[in-house]
């Protein structure tokens, strides 16, 4: 099934191509990056009680990026993820994965199979299972692993599975039920089962929390190896994190964009120092 079919308005092109009637390519259930950024926020509102937790909001994310996103509590970080995933509609403005797909027109689950992963802050794995079958369980809830539903994994998904335990560091826990991992393993297991469905952009809510300092040292490893392949959208309050793996940092507050750039600019920006030590 063609998810552009479903969901695609072509509303992107029209308003982005301004030179000629360019149309794009677009292969089969893929997401058209093709001017760069992979997701499209735009004039983004949200009101909760007249309270406008996002205010205009316009922010790009690049195909293969990590970008930090940061800002004081309430800012709009996790609500920013609740319009990407579909969890929450705007007022108005609009959201694109890509140049054709409209998040806003589209289920939580439909937004997840097309390749945007999600995790929340407290891990949701299945601690009664083990780590490889946490794994096991993430790839057969991909609809497009459906007929092997109750068969045997074939050779090339236990090798998908040896890949992910490899990249999360859990080689070596594979046979642990899940319950018996320390707090950050279980993170790193969540983030597995999300690399399972080999999302494009990956959103992480706050991934340090709680984590020991070693663990933390090799979070971040982890989300910038995961970088490139797919885009890794980070909010997160520890700065000393987000300087460890920052390349380009957002700044949101009161629902917009505050400033943009590396970590030294957005530091040693006025409204941003205003914002974290005035105010
Ligand atoms: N479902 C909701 N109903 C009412 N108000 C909400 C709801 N979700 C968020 N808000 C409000 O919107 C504002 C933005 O919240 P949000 O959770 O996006 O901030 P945040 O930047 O993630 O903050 P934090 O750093 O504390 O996690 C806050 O004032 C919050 O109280
Ligand atoms: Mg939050």
């Amino acid at each position: 099934m063609n998810p552009l079919k479903l969901f695609g308005t072509g509303r992107r092109e029209q308003s982005r191509d301004t030179v000629g009637a360019q149309r794009h390519t677009v292969i089969s259930g893929e997401v058209d990056v093709s001017h760069g950024p992979i997701l499209y926020l735009e004039n983004v509102t949200v009101s909760f009680d007249g309270f406008k937790a996002l205010n205009e909001l316009t922010l790009y994310i690049d195909d293969g990026e990590l970008r930090c996103i940061i800002g004081p509590n309430g800012a709009g970080k996790t609500t920013m993820m609740d319009v990407i995933t579909g969890k929450t509609r705007p007022d108005s403005g609009t959201a694109f994965f890509g140049q054709t797909m409209d998040l806003t027109r589209m289920s939580e689950y439909e937004i997840a199979s097309v390749g945007i992963g999600r995790k929340f802050q407290k891990p949701t794995v299945f601690p009664r299972h083990t780590v490889f079958e946490n794994l096991e369980l993430a790839m057969r809830a991909d609809k497009r692993v459906w007929p092997s539903l109750w068969g045997r994994l074939d050779g090339q998904q236990r090798d998908r599975i040896t890949e992910v335990l490899e990249t999360v560091m859990l080689t070596g826990q594979q046979a642990l039920r899940a319950a018996e991992l320390s707090h950050g393993q279980k993170q790193w297991l969540e983030i597995g089962m999300l690399l399972m469905q080999d999302p494009r952009v990956l959103l992480v809510d706050e991934p340090i929390a709680g984590m020991t300092h070693q663990e933390t040292e090799r979070t971040a490893e982890l989300l910038t190896g995961l970088a490139g392949s797919r885009s890794v959208v980070v909010v997160e309050h520890d700065m000393a994190f987000v300087r460890s793996i920052a390349r380009k940092v957002t700044v949101l507050h009161e629902g917009h964009v505050l400033a943009e750039g590396n970590m030294d600019e957005v530091q040693n920006h006025p409204a941003v120092i205003e914002v974290y030590l005035g105010g």
